[in-house]
């Protein structure tokens, strides 16, 4: 590429803005050194991604909604022919006993269960192998994942593993599962990550300390259940930070320059309905209405992003859970604002979109006041949750390999409206340190 890899391609749309609003005090020092060869190559590059995402086959697992609909789906699995199934889950889930109603059913039904139940948040490779080991043990045909998105995202590697006589971290990457993964249902006990309906699955390699993903159609869960009586236990402030994950996959698949016709209207619906009844689910967790609109809201945030993609804040928020351990949800929830706010001279109208579907603003209201009511809506959300403006683990010495990190994640897969240097990100990143 011959230039700078953090800087390499800022691009086209900065370009752009820059020629068109001639003193953007952020944008203007993009350009140079980012070489004209280096824009075409990127902009050609996720031409062909948008189009290969397009042309690609995504489908969707059967899904059962509702109260009850989990006890459904272990009929369906029994029906579908599983005989031993793995049990994907952690200890909380079994202690709260949402674990023993499942097992009961799938029993019933003549499906033996294997309960591998040590997920923890962030899981390893290491992990992974173990419970393909309980998986090859127990002799299981099947998968079923019962948790938020760390027991599903171990789940999927685990039921590729099982086909696979390959080591997972050989499995990560675009399009490196071989063979069929085995059969993969969902149970989701969260409404925030929506890896019931993607493609993606993230594992933390420990020994590198870094996140690797994998990234493939065979991942996908045959069926999974959105069932809101599974979800009234969770705390308030898990509510909260996964719903927020929810919104910034929402929205930043309506802003991604990947999004499609077949996304954008889901993760609009999916962005108002988490306006409307996150709140509601924080104050009172036993509100069924609340959980499942939350529960589809996360599903069609899911199945948006999953092929629209995501952007900036999941880059940022990524290092803060690599560095800190900030919940994902939370890094996200901080950090959207301040993206939103950056990349606001790029999509105001996308973002005005968003703010129009949510019922934010007045009719008439311009594109720039609606893209802004939106960032202030979602500012005055995160305050009503308890959620903080600023990150208080940041410290400033860290945010050069913070930005650097951002920026080496995004380039060349997030299509995001508006692009940043390392300058400009380790300037985004500083508004977020806390105030001494
Ligand atoms: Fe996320």
């Amino acid at each position: 590429m011959g230039s700078d890899p953090t800087t390499s391609h800022f691009h086209l749309l900065g370009r752009k803005k820059c020629e068109n609003s001639g003193s953007d005090p952020i944008t203007s020092h993009f350009l140079p050194g980012v070489s004209r060869p280096d824009q075409a190559l990127y902009a050609a590059y996720m031409k062909l991604f948008k189009l290969g995402t397009w042309l690609s086959p995504f489908r969707e697992p059967e899904r059962f909604e509702g109260p009850g609909s989990a006890l459904q789906l272990c009929e369906v699995i029994a029906l579908l022919g599983a005989r031993r199934i793995l049990l994907v889950t952690d200890r909380t889930l079994v202690r709260l006993g949402l674990v023993a109603p499942l097992e009961a059913a799938l029993r019933k039904r003549g499906v033996a269960v294997a309960r591998f139940d040590d997920v923890e948040p962030d899981p390893t490779l290491t992990l992974v192998e173990a419970g393909h080991a309980r998986y090859q043990h127990a002799g299981c045909d099947a998968v079923l994942a019962v948790g938020g998105g760390s027991a599903i995202d171990l789940a999927k590697l685990v039921a590729a593993r099982a086909t696979n006589d390959v080591r997972v971290a050989q499995m990560t990457g675009l399009f490196r599962v071989r063979r069929r993964a085995a059969p993969l249902y969902a149970v989701p006990t969260t409404a925030g990550t929506g890896s019931e309906v993607t493609i993606v699955a993230v594992v933390t390699d420990p020994v590198r300390r870094r996140k690797l993903t994998a990234l493939d159609f065979k991942l996908l869960p045959r069926a999974v259940a959105l069932d809101p009586t599974l979800m009234t236990g969770l705390p308030a402030h898990i509510t909260a930070a996964t719903g927020m994950d929810a919104l910034t996959h929402a929205i930043e698949a309506v802003l991604s320059r990947n999004a499609f016709a077949r996304t954008t209207p889901r993760a609009l619906d999916a962005a108002r309905d988490i306006f409307r009844w996150l709140p509601v689910a924080v104050r009172d967790g036993r509100d069924l209405a609340a959980r499942q609109a939350l529960a589809r809201a996360s599903y069609e945030a899911g199945f948006a992003f999953t092929q629209a993609g995501v952007g900036y804040v999941h880059a940022l928020s990524h290092g803060f859970g690599a560095r800190y351990h900030t919940p994902h949800g939370l890094g996200n929830a901080i950090a959207l604002p301040w993206v939103l706010d950056y990349s606001k001279p790029a999509c105001a109208d996308r973002m005005a979109l968003v703010a129009r579907h949510c019922g934010l603003g007045a009719p008439g209201d311009s594109d720039d006041a609606l893209a802004e009511r939106l960032v202030a809506e979602i500012r005055a959300m995160n305050a009503a949750l308890g959620i903080p403006t600023h990150l208080a683990a940041l410290r400033r010495e860290d945010i050069p390999a913070l930005a650097a990190g951002a920026l080496r994640e995004a380039r060349f897969t997030y299509a995001v409206p508006r692009y940043l240097d390392q300058r400009g990100c380790e300037a985004l990143l500083a508004q977020m340190l806390p105030p001494d």
